[in-house]
């Protein structure tokens, strides 16, 4: 079973440098609002973003939050969930330094090896139809596109 705490994978990255997978905590949260922000990650810092909403999160067992650390520095970060029934990759982003070096793979791989093991059998991942380079990443992960899905929100306010 997944334990939450003291998860760390290391891996070799360029030849150079070593990437660390591990758990998000909350002590990361103004590193990675900054990384958001500087590699223009849409984000809902007024709704389910918020210090106190991730706090509430990552509490709860499903949240499967982890980070990509390169030389001391939050590199990227992935926001894995599941309701049980299907599993959800949110909040994929590498700063833009370290892109094209495997990292998004790495984070979504660790992601998908949790879910794997809580018995998920299909993970979803919903991208902005501006977002084409993206779209393009997951179909690299071997996600199938949809285009005959149109999604549905309810929301109290408008930027949750
Ligand atoms: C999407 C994103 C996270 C990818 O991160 P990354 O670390 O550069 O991705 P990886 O290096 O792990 O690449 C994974 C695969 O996608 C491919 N890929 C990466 N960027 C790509 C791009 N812009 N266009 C096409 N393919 C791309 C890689 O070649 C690799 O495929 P391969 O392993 O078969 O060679 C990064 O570009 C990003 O942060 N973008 C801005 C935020 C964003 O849009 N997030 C997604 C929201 S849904």
């Amino acid at each position: 079973m997944y334990k939450k705490l003291g998860y760390e994978m290391k891996s070799q990255y360029n030849n150079s440098s070593d990437v660390v997978i591990r758990e998000f905590c909350m002590e990361d949260y103004d590193s990675l609002i900054k990384l958001w922000d500087y590699s223009n990650l849409p984000y809902k810092p007024k709704g389910r973003d918020r210090r106190d909403r991730i706090g509430y999160e990552l509490k709860e067992a499903n949240a499967l939050f982890f980070v990509a650390v390169v030389e001391g520095k939050l590199a990227g970060s992935v926001f894995g969930t599941h309701d049980g029934r299907k599993g959800w990759i949110n909040r994929l982003v590498v700063a833009p330094e370290f892109q094209r070096r495997g990292i998004a793979r790495m984070l979504v791989t660790r992601v998908e090896e949790v879910l794997s093991a809580l018995g998920i059998e299909i993970i979803a991942c919903l991208i902005e139809g501006w977002n084409g380079d993206s779209m393009q990443v997951f179909e690299r992960l071997e996600y199938k596109r949809h285009t005959d899905i149109v999604y549905f929100t309810k929301r109290k306010e408008p930027d949750v």
